[in-house]
């Protein structure tokens, strides 16, 4: 591919609150960065005549943060169950505070080897990096693909790019409201990040 656009979903209630998981809808500052989200994408530079095609998760968050590419620039948006947050399992809506009262234990082993650490029910990086595989092949026989996903999505689907061993990508900070373009080079992948002014 040329280049691949790649954001987290902007702010939702649950980032708000400190929780992971779930299905939030976005805050006031997260349907600021679905606003600007169009004006941010043009400033990227854009291929010429061609439209993005979107990926998104099916959470609503994503969906609603690619609501203005869909409506302002006519993009078509594709959901992907594999684009979905990692899934936490039984600790699906609690904040870390609450993880680590509960499941003291769980706690400590994530922070040991998050990841290949596996939430009760859930999942762990590793199988992440899994599900993520038809996504990366398809990714790389496409052009012009903005993804629109969640903070461990990103990691994985960076790391990958970037070269950047997996058992990393875990602790990658990834910043809400800011838009990555990764332009694939002979030398390696170059990243530019353009940050929301929110
Ligand atoms: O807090 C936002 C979030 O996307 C959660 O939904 C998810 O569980 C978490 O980040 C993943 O990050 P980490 O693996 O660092 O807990």
């Amino acid at each position: 591919p040329r280049s691949i656009w790649l954001s987290r979903h902007g702010e939702s209630m649950y980032n708000l609150d400190g929780k992971i998981g779930g299905d939030a809808d976005l805050s006031e500052r997260g349907q600021q960065y679905a606003k600007l989200l169009p004006a941010l994408v043009k400033q990227s530079g854009l291929p010429k005549d061609a439209p993005l095609t979107i990926w998104t998760s099916t959470l609503k968050r994503t969906g609603q943060t690619a609501r203005y590419l869909q409506e302002e620039l006519g993009w078509e948006k594709l959901q992907w169950k594999a684009l979905d947050e990692l899934d936490s399992g039984v600790c699906d809506g609690m904040t870390y505070q609450e993880i680590a009262d509960k499941y003291p234990e769980d706690f400590q082993a994530r922070d040991d080897d998050k990841y290949n650490y596996r939430y009760r029910g859930g999942e762990s990086y590793r199988d992440v990096v899994i599900r993520l595989e038809p996504i990366i092949m398809e990714l790389e026989r496409s052009e012009n693909v903005m993804i629109i996903t969640h903070q461990a999505i990103v990691r994985c689907i960076f790391a990958y790019f970037m070269e950047i061993p997996q058992e990393k990508s875990p602790w990658m900070e990834v910043p809400l409201h800011t838009l990555m373009k990764l332009t694939p080079k002979a030398y390696g992948t170059e990243v530019e990040k353009f940050k929301a002014d929110i």
